[in-house]
């Protein structure tokens, strides 16, 4: 089994030394850096917008994973891209809400145009199913392993069987965007989480609150199957 790709939240970063925790992530085996957008209106609280999205992007090295946890996203998707998930040499992604996005195809086909990757959420509530249909438009699909608005939350277990699921439909479709998983990801879940198929990890605390990040990210990727998990 392949390890997975982790994306750290900077959610969780200090914001007071936004360069110097980037620049951690560009010195770490981390993947992609998700930059968790809220609007404190389709999530309870609210995070920051495009001008932190263009100062990552200013010191960034990797990929921008760009998660709109926002309302009417298909407003800010040029703008976003342009803030550095569309960046020319290291292309990122753009992820969307189901729950936020009433023309789920064209959105998805707004993100392609701006040379990201396009992706969907669900949130813990939403049926993997209800993306049977739009599969040829996705390039990644993020389940919710919490309700989107803060980091910091519990896992919710559930999400094991989501992925599964998800596994299943996928393999049955001729398509195979990634999995990625968000939400009270750490050492003690990755190995079951990339077991029952998640391609991408997302995570904020576990990364930023452990006391050495860097190697707390190693051991995210060091995927063992064989190895007892903590
Ligand atoms: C939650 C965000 C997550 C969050 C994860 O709404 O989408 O990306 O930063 O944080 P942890 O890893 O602390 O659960
Ligand atoms: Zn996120």
């Amino acid at each position: 089994m392949t390890p997975p790709l982790i994306a750290p939240s900077i959610l969780a970063a200090d914001f007071a030394n936004l360069q110097r925790d980037i620049e951690l992530l560009n010195d770490s085996e981390a993947d992609w850096i998700h930059v968790d957008v809220m609007d404190g209106v389709f999530v309870p609280n609210i995070s920051f917008g495009l001008p932190v999205c263009e100062a990552v992007n200013r010191h960034a090295t990797k990929p921008l994973d760009v998660h709109l946890m926002i309302v009417q996203p298909e407003r800010y998707i040029e703008a976003f891209a342009k803030a550095g998930a569309a960046h020319p040499d290291r292309p990122g992604g753009i992820t969307v809400h189901l729950e936020a996005c009433p023309h789920l195809h064209r959105t998805l086909a707004q993100i392609r145009e701006t040379g990201c990757r396009a992706g969907v959420a669900l949130n813990p509530h939403s049926p993997v199913e209800l993306l049977a249909d739009v599969l040829d438009n996705i390039d990644l699909i993020l389940i919710m392993s919490v309700n989107p608005g803060f980091g910091g939350q519990t896992f919710i277990p559930h999400t094991l069987q989501k992925i599964r699921k998800l596994r299943k439909l996928l393999a049955g479709s001729g398509h195979a965007p990634l999995i990625e998983v968000d939400g009270g990801v750490g050492t003690d879940n990755a190995a079951a989480l990339v077991e029952a198929g998640a391609d991408v990890l997302v995570a904020g605390s576990s990364v930023f609150r452990a006391t050495h990040p860097k190697e707390a990210i190693h051991a995210l990727k060091e995927f063992n199957p064989s190895a007892p998990q903590a």
